[in-house]
């Protein structure tokens, strides 16, 4: 079965690592769908998010990754795909991914299935990598070292 697992990815974190490398044991093909969250602040230009999360997963044969523009819902059809893979971290995160199921099965009869964040590195996000790298400290211990080499050779916004 081929899926597609969606995010902002904005830094991807070894989190999202995590669940891609656990979505590959599962499925025989991922597809990485770097998107753009209306809601939260760029680090990282879309283009670069997408070739520095290529270079991520290099050597994962079924894994590709590419840029989503519009909707999920519409990513998937034009791919033939009707399952989403997401992580979360906690009940928190559990919620808002019920509420995003619910959307997405409603405007486009799109499956979601939710993998519970390993317990080790279940404190890592997006958001609070965003907000050590832009302050300037070392955010190597939570991204792959692809992107905190990016990052310390300022591709912010690039
Ligand atoms: O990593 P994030 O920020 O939680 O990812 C959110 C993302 C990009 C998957 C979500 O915002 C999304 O699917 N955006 C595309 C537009 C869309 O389909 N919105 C409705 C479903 S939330």
């Amino acid at each position: 079965m081929k899926v597609v697992m969606p995010g902002s990815f904005d830094p991807f974190t070894i989190g999202h690592l995590d669940i891609l490398e656990r979505a590959v044991q599962l499925f025989d093909q991922v597809i990485v769908a770097v998107g753009t969250n209306s809601g939260k602040r760029n680090l990282i230009g879309m283009e670069r998010r997408v070739e520095l999360i290529g270079q991520v997963t290099a050597g994962m044969a079924q894994v590709s990754v590419e840029a989503m523009d519009g909707l999920l819902v519409d990513f998937c059809r034009a791919r033939g795909v009707t399952v989403v893979v997401r992580g979360a971290r906690s009940g928190a995160d559990f919620e808002a991914e019920m509420a995003m199921a619910a959307l997405n099965a409603s405007l486009g009869g799109v499956e979601t299935i939710v993998l519970p964040a390993s317990a080790t590195i279940g404190y890592i996000s997006s958001s609070l990598v965003r907000s050590v790298a832009l302050a300037g400290g070392d955010v190597s211990a939570y991204v792959p070292n692809t992107i905190s080499q990016a990052l310390r050779e300022g591709v912010v916004h690039g």
